[in-house]
């Protein structure tokens, strides 16, 4: 079987490394790849953001199935494009993808469908906004309505900020497009979760919970980022708390879109907040998360081509992952100056040791490889991963891997995990 798999991330590498150690996969192609992928798969020049380049592209190499690790082709359709012409491919349609493209949509869809979520308000003008202000108490959370790469959304600490941040968007100024749309939302607190199930339009099987480290800075400081980090183990959630979120969040949210005639097949990604008052979803992604991918495929015992497979045939079920009871870590290593801007081209080294170290793998994100040496080309560099029956030798594991590779102005938060730690002691 072959398998295209379309991205340049961390979670792509994951998702390639996965798919090759099923016995059903011959064949794994990549568009475009990165350093690290073009070791495993055949690497393919093209853009993700280009449908009719990728449809060439799957006409020509004959694909079994296509896998899509970023939002913006699913935001640009290319589920419907493929599906229209025989092309089996996971992931959700343009329509279902709503749940991530557009923070207004999922808001006013949970409403509908009772799936516990914060208060919230959509405002398109700045009289709205300054009505609907007066609803919320500081802190308050502003979201642009659109795709922003993790930039969307401001926490604003005073209602003059909310509407500074808030005009901004509609205007343009703060995203550079404007909004047409933002969403005020109640301010949570709590520890966020990622949770992680794939559907096939009716039925969800659950992937094991992660836990992200947006923030840039060790002990959660400084700007957002597209994730620092990622942990996963079995004691972030307990069994009966896996059932509560199956039941009051990811299978109304399948029968919702299905009794919308939405069908949502693929991955769905709800980010919550575990607060005092229960969980409630912060956002939908309707992909795989990054850096969570990694840390929870390096968990996963059996095959994601059967998964896959399942997900666009009609055939999810519960048990349809089979995970290890270890915990993983990912730590990333990122460009000096990520998440602002940062310069690339930096010669990357100590990668064939830290790979010696048993149950690491490191994950390429953004690297490029020239003459057989591995460079720098993004902002999140590399993602270090570890398997350990104990969360802390994972960490210390993932730690230990991180030492051995050098690259000029890296950097890393090194508290992934953490937290985690300190809650258990
Ligand atoms: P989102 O893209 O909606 O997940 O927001 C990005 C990040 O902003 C989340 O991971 C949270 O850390 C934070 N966030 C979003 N919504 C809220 C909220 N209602 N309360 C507190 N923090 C939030
Ligand atoms: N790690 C957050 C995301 O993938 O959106």
């Amino acid at each position: 079987m072959k398998i295209l798999v379309i991205g340049n991330g961390g979670r792509e590498h994951a998702l390639v490394w996965k798919l090759r150690q099923s016995p059903r996969v011959s064949e794994v192609l990549c568009v475009p790849g990165n350093g690290g992928i073009c070791e495993e798969a055949t690497c393919l020049s093209g853009d993700s953001r280009n449908i009719e380049g990728l449809l060439a592209l799957a006409h020509q190499h004959q694909p079994d199935i296509t896998v899509v690790g970023p939002e913006l082709p699913l935001s640009l359709g290319i589920v419907d494009e493929f599906t229209r012409r025989g092309l089996r491919i996971f992931g959700p349609t343009q329509a279902a993808a709503q749940l991530e493209t557009s923070k207004s949509f999922a808001k006013e869809f949970m409403q509908r469908h009772k799936i516990p979520t914060a208060h919230y308000a959509v405002c398109s003008s700045e009289e709205e906004l300054r009505k609907s202000l007066g609803l919320f108490s500081t802190p308050i959370v502003v979201k642009a309505d659109g795709l922003a790469a993790g930039k969307g959304v401001v926490i604003a600490q005073t209602r003059d900020e909310a509407i500074q941040a808030a005009t901004g968007m509609l205007s343009g100024k703060l995203l550079g497009t404007p909004s047409s749309r933002v969403v005020l939302e109640e301010f949570l607190s709590g520890e966020e979760l990622s949770f992680l199930v794939l559907s096939d339009g009716e039925r969800v099987a659950p992937l094991v919970a992660s836990q992200d480290h947006k923030r840039v800075g060790d002990g959660d400081t400084g700007p957002n980022t597209g994730g620092m980090g990622a942990y996963s183990t079995d004691s972030l959630v307990d069994h009966p708390m896996v059932e509560w979120l199956l039941n009051h969040i990811a299978r109304p949210v399948i029968a919702g879109m299905k009794s919308e005639e939405m069908e949502y097949r693929g991955l769905l990604y709800c980010g919550l907040m575990m607060t005092a008052r229960g969980p409630m979803v912060l956002e939908f992604n309707c992909r795989f998360g990054d850096p969570e991918t990694q840390a929870v495929l390096m968990r996963l015992d059996s095959d994601l081509v059967e998964a896959i497979e399942a997900s666009i045939e009609g055939r999810a079920s519960d048990g349809l992952f089979h995970w290890s009871p270890d915990a993983s870590c990912c730590v990333v290593m990122a460009s000096g100056g990520y998440p602002g801007s940062f310069v690339t081209g930096k010669k990357i080294s100590g990668l064939d040791q830290a790979a010696q170290l048993q149950n690491v793998r490191v994950f390429h994100a953004g690297t490029t490889m020239r003459d057989g040496e591995v460079y720098t080309s993004g902002g999140r560099v590399l993602g270090v991963t570890a398997r350990a029956p104990k969360l802390e030798d994972a960490i210390q594991r993932a730690y230990q891997a991180v030492e051995m590779i050098r690259f000029e102005d890296m950097h890393y938060r090194k508290d992934i995990g953490a937290r985690a730690l300190q809650s258990k002691a």
